[in-house]
């Protein structure tokens, strides 16, 4: 039986966090190495500028910044395609084309594409553009180009595949039963809440730790984040179930110490300070290959280069004979 394909990225707004990792890097890596699958893995920068058409340096210097996320948490070049979206022609074309299989009425109904049009007044205004409120058109050209079978994605994103699914299905009910119909799997990961206790660890919240945060950023970081606000004094008792240093202990230490941890905060025996520092050491410990890896290819941006130029080719090649497919059944096929 052939490898089932995989399609999955993200946009490239920013550099990746441990939400990412948690999130879905790992488990990218996992199915990676399964031997499974054929993973493309696309750095989303058209995808990007839909949202952030008027600051192109961000979205230029953050491709390079998501692919050595990748590569350091173990993304394996000779395993996954990873790609550059802008690069790959068919999948602007193919936007165009299933364009026409989609009413405005449903895109605006899509819930992802609604909390992010709600959640960028201050870009759009009162109008979003065509091209935001269209880019569930354009991922679900992502997906088909490359005739993907899974799609491995955070629970944020089931309504753009579901809403791929709907296009796909339309287009083999009017052109032929061309397309495959992808499926959703949740990257199992977690969700991880951001220092500050917000549910969500973001860029634009400021309340992340990189990857390639330095040690004094991540120690500073840790020792800013949230703790039991009834907490005053060292020997007060304390709830570790409201405080993010206990949170991320549970990630970063081992189940031992956690538990220690938790009853020393309990009988008012541990101060936060020291707890803070303890975590921090585990992150930075935790994060240290990753580290490392990074920091080999930020002084090799050419072999980054080279492994973005080498799979952005490799897909070009796969997503030219799903188009040649396409074309055929569109009857765009004039000279053949
Ligand atoms: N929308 C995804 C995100 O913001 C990125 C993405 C673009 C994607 N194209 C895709 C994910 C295709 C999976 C498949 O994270």
């Amino acid at each position: 039986m052939g490898k089932k394909v995989i399609v999955t990225g993200d946009r490239p707004t920013g550099r990746l966090h441990i939400g990412h990792y948690f999130g879905s890097l790992r488990k990218r890596v996992e199915m990676q190495n399964s031997g499974l699958y054929e993973p493309y893995i696309l750095i989303a920068d058209v995808q990007a500028l839909t949202d952030n058409f008027n600051n192109p340096d961000k979205v230029h210097k953050n491709v390079r910044e998501v692919a050595m996320d990748y590569l350091s948490c173990g993304i394996d070049p000779e395993k996954s395609t990873i790609y550059v979206q802008s690069m790959i022609p068919e999948v602007a074309e193919l936007t165009v084309f299933y364009s026409n299989l989609v009413t405005i009425a449903r895109l605006e109904r899509n819930p992802t594409v609604k909390t992010e049009i709600a959640q960028k007044r201050d870009l759009f205004g009162e109008s979003v553009t065509y091209g935001f409120l269209g880019y569930p058109v354009s991922q679900a050209a992502d997906i088909t180009a490359f005739e993907a079978e899974l799609v491995p994605v955070g629970e944020d994103q089931l309504p753009l595949i579901e809403q791929c699914r709907e296009i796909v299905r339309k287009f083999n009910s009017i052109y032929g039963d061309v397309l495959k119909e992808p499926e959703a799997i949740l990257s199992d990961g977690k969700r991880i809440k951001g220092l500050d206790g917000n549910e969500k660890m973001g860029k634009s919240l400021g309340n992340a730790i990189y990857l390639s945060d330095s040690e004094e950023e991540i120690t500073k970081k840790v020792m800013g984040a949230v703790t039991d606000p009834g907490r005053i004094k060292k020997d007060d008792l304390g709830n570790p179930d409201i405080c993010m240093v206990s949170y991320y202990h549970k990630l970063f230490t081992n189940p031992d110490d956690y538990e220690t941890v938790c009853n020393e905060c309990k009988a008012g025996t541990r101060g936060c300070v020291a707890c803070k520092k303890q975590l921090a050491h585990n992150i930075i410990e935790y994060l240290r290959p990753i580290r490392e890896k990074r920091k080999y290819y930020e002084e090799h941006q050419e072999i980054v280069d080279k492994i973005l130029m080498e799979g952005t080719l490799k897909a070009q090649k796969k997503a030219k004979e799903t188009m040649r497919k396409i074309k055929k059944a569109m009857k765009l096929n004039y000279f053949e």
